[in-house]
């Protein structure tokens, strides 16, 4: 009944980590690739769940957008384009909070994570950032959302909320979406603390790869990534209880587009001396050219707006009769 449609977003927040590129962006454009029918947003409305200087939020709209293009999402092919300039997406974000539980959202683990003790200071917006995620979602018909295994609890949410919908009003109308979770780099961790994610709001510049960061920095970043002293093991099961480790042969592989194995077969049995350093030339290799691709682009903020708008029409194209049919179940 559905057809295959991809959807998946990315923060305007920072600095593109390479945890965004090995979880999100290389997996974007390899699904563009394929010949999928591909939808790709920039989340403003997401940002600003908790502050955003409005310059900055300005200009790391337009710098996700070149990361995007430059890293290989072709706007002919792709649909690519702002939150925000879509209006639909608000609006299907306050249906689908009549739709969810309180229950429902007060378990998501991201949300406990973010808020911490201090659950009462955040935004009335961080705590429903899950039902506007399933509004992106499920207002595309989307089938399939490629993301990172962060991501999972709030796909699995978006089917909770479809269903719901689904059953309330005696329906067949939301698809239930699939998140897409593969590959060797699903979760990038800290490069400071092995527990946490690799994150573009850890407030650590130290903790990740940035992807316009300098060769030499992106050197240093790896030299003091946070790991123990033994030399990497002949075999995989050797690094189990060594999460620092594993991160940083999970991060080769996705990058090299080899296996976890292959990496082992390669470097097993020698030190993080040699193998760091190995890692940070094949980072650079990969991250340098789409740094520089991004910079070209940045200096023609016009055209960038230019393609984020046509992409806003197209976009639109396809979310307004969603949500209007959506309002006209309920009784709108
Ligand atoms: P961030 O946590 O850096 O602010 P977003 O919430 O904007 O990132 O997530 C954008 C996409 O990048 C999502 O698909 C998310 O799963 C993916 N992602 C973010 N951080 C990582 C990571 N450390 N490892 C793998 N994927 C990640
Ligand atoms: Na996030």
């Amino acid at each position: 009944k559905f057809q295959k449609r991809i959807f998946s977003g990315i923060q305007p927040s920072g600095n593109l980590t390479l945890g965004n590129y090995l979880g999100a962006l290389k997996r974007f454009v390899q699904k563009q690739d394929e010949g999928i029918e591909t939808i790709y947003c920039l989340v403003d409305l997401h940002a600003i769940t908790v502050w955003q200087d409005p310059e900055a939020l300005r200009r790391q709209t337009r710098e996700a957008a070149a990361a995007f293009i430059a890293a290989g999402i072709d706007p002919a092919r792709s649909i690519l384009f702002n939150q925000s300039q879509v209006s639909a997406h608000a609006e299907m974000g306050w249906l689908l909070n009549c739709v969810a539980r309180m229950g429902w959202m007060n378990r998501m683990t991201q949300w406990k994570d973010k808020a911490g003790k201090n659950a009462e200071k955040q935004s009335l917006g961080l705590f429903a950032y899950p039902t506007l995620m399933a509004a992106d979602i499920l207002l595309y018909h989307a089938t399939m959302v490629p993301v990172g295994e962060d991501q999972k609890q709030h796909v699995e949410l978006t089917r909770d909320i479809a269903a719901k919908f689904n059953h309330d009003y005696k329906v067949d109308f939301f698809p239930s979406p699939a998140p897409l979770i593969e590959g060797a780099a699903t979760r990038v961790m800290s490069l400071r603390d092995g527990s946490k994610k690799m994150s573009k709001s850890d407030p650590s510049d130290a903790s990740r790869i940035n992807m316009t960061d300098d060769a030499d920095t992106i050197a240093k970043k790896f030299r003091k990534a946070v790991t123990d002293p033994e030399p990497l093991p002949e075999t995989l099961e050797g690094l189990e209880g060594r999460a620092e480790a594993r991160n940083l042969v999970n991060v080769y592989a996705a990058l090299a587009d080899i296996s976890p194995e292959q990496v082992i077969a390669e470097f097993g049995g020698k030190g993080f001396g040699t193998f760091k350093p190995a890692l940070a030339d094949l980072a650079v290799s990969k991250l340098e050219p789409i740094s520089t691709e991004m910079s070209r682009l940045m200096a023609d903020p016009a055209e960038i707006d230019r393609i984020l708008g046509v992409g806003a029409e197209k976009a639109d194209a396809i979310a307004q009769p969603i949500l209007a049919k959506t309002l006209d179940i309920m009784g709108m």
